[in-house]
């Protein structure tokens, strides 16, 4: 596996995979790697002849400065779990390698950003915007691998590919969960054993918003109250938001008629946690 820093090192590995007519599959992840990194890994990996995987923990993307210091860091460890994977290449370029100075061209997208995650962390989803541009202008992936608990990040990236002409498959991936339910993410490392229990509170109330839909509630103000206790009654939470939106566009439901995304931002503790479900 070749371990590559440098932008035109990469493009010239690029490139010679082009001729060689090999398909070229990408995971971009931020590091501090998880199981949920690993299921995109080898899907990647069976789906492509090459398996291409970025480290970057992109500063523009971070909305506060002490969520950016804090994200966990673990390059070395890292690269080792992506070697194992068979991976072909890990790309880990340093910030001016990627922002060099006089960088000003910012990629950005209206709609699907002004919704969830969106409306809470301002300039979020420009920097993803950017971010995964420079990657896929660098990379030139057949295919590249999201996991679905990032699911606005998803219908962001595909909105992007499609409305840009990237020639990019995006593939969206299933959220990838430890054994009692709490979605795989990296800034899991940063809870505290107490903290880490309280978070199951997150799947709790997802569960519950599924339950209540088999039970035919479509009202979504009764289901996010119901929800919105459930996180309440577990200490040292506070709630970001908790959301039921159309799948597609991600406006509000007053009630669920389609298929509807159930999405949940929750402070367990000074950590900021994501995830969802799609009720149809
Ligand atoms: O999902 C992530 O880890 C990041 O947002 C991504 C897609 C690697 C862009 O920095």
């Amino acid at each position: 596996m070749e371990v590559i820093t440098k932008i035109d090192e990469m493009r010239t590995r690029v490139l010679s995979v082009k001729d060689r007519k090999r398909s070229i599959g990408f995971v971009p992840t931020m590091g501090a790697l998880h199981n949920g990194h690993l299921s995109l890994m080898r899907r990647a990996r069976e789906e492509n002849d090459e398996l291409v995987v970025s480290i970057y923990l992109n500063p523009t993307q971070f909305d506060k400065n002490d969520d950016f210091e804090n994200y966990p860091r673990q390059l070395d460890k890292d690269i080792e779990i992506i070697r194992n994977e068979n991976a072909d290449a890990v790309f880990t370029p340093c910030t001016e390698e990627m922002y060099p100075d006089g960088f000003c061209t910012h990629v950005t997208q209206d709609k699907l950003t002004d919704a969830l995650c969106g409306r809470v962390r301002p300039g979020h989803f420009n920097g993803v915007t950017t971010i995964v541009t420079k990657l896929f202008n660098i990379i030139e992936p057949d295919r590249a691998y999201f996991g679905q608990k990032d699911y606005q990040q998803c219908a962001v990236i595909k909105r992007l590919v499609t409305d840009m002409n990237m020639d990019v498959d995006i593939q969206v991936c299933p959220t990838v969960r430890e054994e009692d339910g709490l979605a795989f993410s990296s800034r899991n490392k940063r809870l505290n054993p107490e903290e880490r229990q309280n978070a199951l509170c997150i799947y709790g109330s997802l569960l519950k918003a599924g339950d209540m839909f088999a039970s035919d509630i479509r009202e979504t103000k009764e289901i996010i109250e119901e929800m919105i206790s459930i996180i309440k009654k577990t200490k040292h939470t506070k709630i970001d938001y908790i959301s039921i939106v159309n799948a597609n566009t991600l406006e509000d439901l007053s009630s669920i008629n389609g298929k509807a995304l159930v999405a949940v931002a929750i402070w367990i503790g000074n950590t900021r946690l994501i995830d969802n479900i799609i009720l149809e």
